[in-house]
């Protein structure tokens, strides 16, 4: 054990680190374990280079953006039924499932548990997960099947999570059979200085590394190998926070079949052209998102020939892709993106502190950012009043909240 540790300490004073462990002696022996195991986990270069990025200006604005092709779902015609019908074949055969990401922490609605736990007022009392379990099950009846359904948690809430579906007897679904949960990866958090934060457990404070930490942990948690092993060739990757998202979409799958692309996402058109969200465009000639922080006032209003907005098919995290195209996308680090944040932590004397401030670096990756992995993807424009439903704030903010998606939620199955 000391050769251990005075390996850590070394690797610590290198970095320095040092401070990680000024309250090991306090710990009790699990926790003394967890800690050693977390620092040697911790890729201190990586740290490094992430704590230097915060003091940089954004590079993204030397990069070409240009508008990308869509698909309106509502003018497709005649082709309507016949991606329809591709889609249909594949759905029946048993090669889509889905995953919901629910790793988030939900700051902004404010919610004590996991978001999808949450009860958005609706009379039935439904919480986030049962609605999203709710249209997985009515969609596999409709194809003699059920759809395979992966549900990304992170560390923090695993547990609470598994425990509400054990609690409401996984809906019906069975675990490890067509349910399976499986945890998101975690970054330290630092403060402006670059310290590695500790925990108010005398631990390693962590975090969620954002939802483009998916592709990772599907891969590393062995879920694609499961997906494969069930002969599953796509999965429709969705928030849980979006109580109208369509997860089974046979026009989707059939445009991406046909157009054989590895990629298919759907998006909404822009509620106006200056709304806060990210909308699809092509950076450097790749698929991407380009942020509503990123875009100036010209392109935001620009317009084709027909008047639509050049930049107007925004990103709701409603996206397709071919497992292979998962794995891809697993196997590469994703860039970064840093936020700001409040973190309680222990300060040297061992002092929990409760900062009213943003004070220290939470490091998070962005799905969207693996789309540039392929060259050519699709994407669906589909009515925002059928499928997207956001709860991201509480009431009092008035948009994107519970009260706003539950009278959507309401208005599109006819409950009002
Ligand atoms: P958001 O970016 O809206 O984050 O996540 P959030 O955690 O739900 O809420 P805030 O920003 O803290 O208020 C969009 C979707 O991505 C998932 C969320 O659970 C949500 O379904 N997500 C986000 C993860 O699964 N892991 C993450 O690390 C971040």
């Amino acid at each position: 054990m000391d050769t251990r540790i005075e390996e850590i300490k070394g690797v610590l004073k290198k970095y320095n680190q040092e401070h990680l462990l000024n309250h090991y002696d306090k710990l009790d022996e699990t926790n003394k374990k967890i800690l050693l195991d977390e620092l040697e986990n911790i890729d201190y270069e990586l740290i490094n280079s992430l704590y230097n990025n915060t003091k940089k200006e954004d590079k993204h604005g030397q990069d070409e953006i240009t508008p990308i092709d869509y698909l309106d779902k509502y003018k497709l015609n005649d082709k309507y039924k016949y991606y329809e019908n591709i889609g249909k074949k594949a759905i029946k055969e048993g090669k889509l499932a889905a995953v919901t990401m629910a790793g988030g922490q939900g700051t902004r609605l404010g919610h004590n548990g996991p978001k999808g736990t949450y009860d958005i007022g609706l009379n039935s009392h439904k919480s986030l997960f049962e609605l999203l379990c709710d249209s997985l099950k009515e969609e596999g009846k409709k194809y003699n099947t059920t759809i395979p359904w992966f549900i990304m948690t992170s560390k923090e809430n695993n547990k609470a999570t598994v425990e509400f579906f054990e609690k409401n007897k996984y809906f019906g679904y069975q675990k490890d059979k067509n349910l399976f949960f499986f945890i998101q990866g975690e970054l330290p958090m630092i403060d402006t200085e670059g310290k590695i934060l500790v925990d108010e457990n005398g631990l390693i404070k962590l975090a969620a590394d954002g939802h483009g930490g998916i592709y990772e942990s599907l891969v590393k948690s062995k879920m694609t190998e499961k997906m494969k092993q069930l002969g599953i060739e796509w999965v429709f990757i969705g928030g849980v926070d979006n109580c109208l998202v369509k997860m089974v979409d046979p026009v989707l799958m059939g445009v991406a079949i046909d157009k054989k692309v590895t990629v298919a996402c759907k998006s909404v058109v822009k509620a106006n052209p200056h709304e806060k969200v990210g909308v699809f465009c092509k950076r450097n000639g790749k698929p991407n998102v380009i942020e509503y922080s990123e875009i100036t006032d010209e392109m935001a209003e620009a317009t084709d020939e027909n008047g639509e907005l050049l930049y107007g098919e925004s990103h709701i995290l409603c996206n397709l892709f071919s497992v292979d195209a998962v794995e891809r996308m697993g196997a590469n680090p994703l860039p970064y993106h840093v936020a700001y944040k409040k973190a309680k932590y222990m300060d040297k004397n061992g002092d929990i502190v409760v900062p009213d401030s943003p004070n220290a670096y939470k490091f998070e990756a962005f799905l969207f950012d693996a789309f540039g992995e392929v060259d050519e993807m699709a994407v669906l424009r589909v009515k925002r009043e059928e499928e997207f439903a956001p709860v991201k704030n509480s009431d009092t903010a008035g948009t994107d909240c519970p009260k706003t998606a539950r009278e959507l939620y309401e208005k599109y199955y006819n409950l009002s």
